[in-house]
């Protein structure tokens, strides 16, 4: 069969004939139509992840959608975080028990570029963040999967203003796409310039920030946030670190949350992955992604590395 391999961490993947696999025991085979290409894919690759440097060579591809014993199904796999293959190739193996099984109608390329990044959306700002039904949301990084996915969720949530902020011309313009009543531009590291451009958008007091950025954003959105207000950090898309202070944090109780989908139980994910498809089926979520053809996976994987690609890239392996 024909897959994607990792042969050097921090190296792209290369394409070539895999043996075939077999499913053990508790586990299933199953046929991938789409695999989606994420920033977890690439920071496990790069051997710098917390989870150490991944045994190569291996498969990458920490989720997809194929076809398992006739039924369409979304499935999650351990690819670069444990010594297992994932989901970038012809066939993979998945789990049984973490198997989600797919609706009828539901299109393999629009799922395979919700899956993860739209579970993590919706738990970070439903369960996580705790959001109530008119209250007002700021998402940060909103051009991105887990961004677009957070605005839409979060209207649908009952949100009665979702401010999104984002950096590039193209990432403002998929966040107002995917409805935000307003959008900043993130095009500076000055945290009080950013401050007072996010106040100016909200209108009253912010309740709930989605954070997948951390940084000078993520510290300016601490200073427009109300008395409690929650922030829900998830990723360090621009930093490892934010010039957070002090006085801000306490002087208003503000509640700073982590936030990961690994520590999520299957029965949560496998709730959380069926309630974003289902509202994406009834038409309220949609990530903008493109379709990318398995043997230009290297091109996709640099593109995403450099962040010159402007959509979530899924794969479409063929058998
Ligand atoms: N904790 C979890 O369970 C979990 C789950 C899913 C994702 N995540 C994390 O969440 C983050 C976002 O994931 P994603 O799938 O949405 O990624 P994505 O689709 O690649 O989007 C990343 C976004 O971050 C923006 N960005 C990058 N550097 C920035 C900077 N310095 N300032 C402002 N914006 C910047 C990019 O803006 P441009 O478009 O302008 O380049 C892009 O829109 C990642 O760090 C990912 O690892 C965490």
């Amino acid at each position: 069969m024909r897959g994607a391999q990792i042969r050097e961490p921090g190296q792209p993947p290369t394409v070539g004939h895999l043996a075939a696999l077999e499913a053990g025991p508790d586990e299933v085979l199953i046929e991938v139509i789409a695999a989606p290409i994420t920033p977890l894919d690439l920071l496990c690759a790069s051997g710098r992840s917390y989870f150490g440097v991944p045994r190569t060579p291996y498969v990458p591809g920490v989720q997809g959608v194929g076809v398992a014993d006739g039924r369409l199904v979304w499935f999650p796999t351990d690819a670069g975080m444990r010594p297992v293959d994932g989901s970038m190739s012809a066939f993979a193996v998945a789990q049984r028990s973490q198997l989600v099984a797919l609706p009828a109608g539901a299109n393999p390329t629009t799922v395979a570029a919700l899956g993860l990044s739209a579970v993590a959306a919706w738990m970070a700002l439903r369960w996580r963040g705790g959001l109530a039904v008119g209250e007002q949301v700021l998402v940060l990084g909103a051009g991105g999967a887990v961004g677009q996915a957070a605005v839409q969720i979060a209207r649908h949530a009952g949100a009665r203003r979702v401010v999104a902020a984002a950096r590039s011309l193209e990432a403002q313009a998929r966040a107002a796409q995917a409805g935000a009543d307003a959008v900043v531009a993130l095009d500076t590291d000055d945290v009080a310039v950013l401050a007072d451009r996010l106040a100016e958008a909200c209108e009253g007091p912010l309740d709930l920030v989605l954070d997948p950025l951390f940084g000078p954003a993520a510290a300016a959105a601490t200073r427009v946030l109300g008395p409690g207000g929650r922030l829900v950090h998830l990723g360090g898309s621009a930093s490892e670190t934010a010039p957070i202070d002090s006085s801000t944090l306490r002087s208003k109780s503000l509640r700073l949350l982590g936030y990961t989908n690994n520590e999520l139980t299957d029965d949560q994910r496998r709730e959380a992955l069926t309630a974003v498809v289902d509202l994406s089926l009834a038409g309220g979520l949609e990530v903008v992604h493109e379709v990318v053809a398995l043997d230009d996976v290297a091109d996709a994987w640099q593109r995403q590395a450099s962040g010159t690609r402007h959509a979530r890239v899924v794969l479409t392996p063929l058998t």
